[in-house]
């Protein structure tokens, strides 16, 4: 496979995304991440306003968080995340990413996010550039670079996208920040070389981790 000879190369953390998983059978699911080499678990909130789509909320994710010790990496792609804060903490989520595009108060928000016991993540459309991060970078645990427009998965990836983890990762060195840079969207076994060579560390995987095309 691919992705293990690049992970000799570059070692990464594989978040398979629940949303291509099958909701009817979420615990088997969980297993099947697991004995794939999923570390993390991607999970996509989304509120059908922010983008086109609906998925789920706090509970869904509460019930499933004593059946796997998955880190639990959830996207929020709401209007308003900070209405959400607690209830997310509540639910065991371990790292809370928003989009700076949701909402104002970010720094403040980073804030309410780290005294709940969540690392805070950041993340942006692929219209948005990376430059409008640089206030925030030094706060945050987690940058999210995404590399399909967010709602849907099995999209191609837009392979502009992947520069701004290069330039995220040369921010990172020049500046010492200690954030990881992660990747959502059309990652699939000819799309992952590209997103570590650009200098990914933790690899968000939908269709193609269910497919059986990327495991570790
Ligand atoms: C899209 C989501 C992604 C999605 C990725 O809005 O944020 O996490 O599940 O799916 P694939 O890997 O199929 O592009
Ligand atoms: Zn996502």
């Amino acid at each position: 496979m691919l992705c293990r000879l690049y992970c000799m190369e570059k070692p990464f953390l594989l978040a398979p995304s629940l949303l291509s998983a099958d909701f009817s059978c979420l615990t088997d699911e969980l297993r099947f991440i697991e004995e794939r080499g999923g570390q993390w678990l991607h999970i996509d909130v989304m509120d059908g306003s922010f983008v086109p789509n609906l998925t789920f909320g706090a509970p869904v994710i509460r019930s499933l968080r004593d059946k796997t010790s998955l880190v639990f990496d959830v996207h929020l792609m709401v209007e308003k995340p900070e209405n959400f804060v607690d209830a997310f903490a509540d639910a065991g989520c371990d790292y809370f990413t928003f989009h700076v595009e949701s909402t104002v108060h970010i720094h403040r928000l980073i804030s309410e996010i780290k005294k709940a016991g969540m690392k805070a993540g950041i993340t942006l459309v692929p219209s948005t550039p990376v430059s409008v991060l640089t206030e925030i970078l030094p706060l945050v645990d987690l940058v999210l670079v995404m590399s399909v427009n967010p709602g849907f998965g099995g999209q191609q990836m837009i392979h502009s996208c992947l520069e701004k983890i290069t330039a995220l990762c040369r921010y990172r060195e020049e500046n010492g920040h200690p954030y990881l840079i992660s990747v959502d969207g059309g990652i699939n076994a000819r799309t992952l070389p590209l997103a570590l060579a650009a200098g990914a560390d933790v690899i968000v995987s939908g269709s193609s981790f269910f497919s059986g095309e990327i495991k570790l």
